[in-house]
């Protein structure tokens, strides 16, 4: 279990498909990029999170003045959450989403490919080890995850 644990740690991050990018169909597309960049899905689901799990989700961020703004978006359509084993998997995952604001992003990356404004910005990706683990354990339960 200990030794699993540890195994673990750096290897998984968790990502969201957010509800733009699913009601544009883009969700086989934006799959498809990330097991070509060499993560494999060990969970998966299509979900729509109420608007009370947007604001448990992206409690970190209820003092921004987006806050409301980001909790009816992510709760007004499907989402497909997944969780995603790597090597180095969070940074590996934050440089193919590219930066927050689409604007911003690298060429090629999804959020430049896919995403249409800074809120309505296709993918969700966590930011630290610890982050992706609170967030894989909001969105699945252990059995889930394979
Ligand atoms: P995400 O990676 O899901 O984490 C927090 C989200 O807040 C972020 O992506 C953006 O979609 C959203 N966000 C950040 N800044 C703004 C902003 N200025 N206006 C609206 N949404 C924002």
């Amino acid at each position: 279990m200990q030794e699993n644990k540890q195994k673990m740690k750096g290897n998984r991050t968790f990502t969201m498909i957010k509800p733009d990018a699913v009601a544009k169909s883009y969700t086989t597309a934006i799959l498809k990029q990330i097991t070509d960049a060499g993560f494999k899905i060990v969970a998966m689901k299509m979900t729509q999170m109420s608007r009370r799990d947007a604001e448990r989700f992206y409690a970190v961020h209820k003092e921004r003045p987006f806050f409301d703004e980001l909790v009816e978006f992510m709760s007004s359509g499907p989402i497909v959450a997944a969780v995603l084993e790597k090597e180095n998997a969070v940074e590996d995952f934050r440089t193919l989403i590219g930066s927050t604001n689409p604007a911003e992003a690298a060429e090629g990356t999804i959020r430049k490919l896919y995403a249409e404004s800074v809120g309505k910005n296709a993918v969700h990706g966590s930011d630290s080890d610890e982050n992706a683990a609170i967030e894989i354990a909001f969105h699945f339960a252990g059995r889930e995850i394979f």
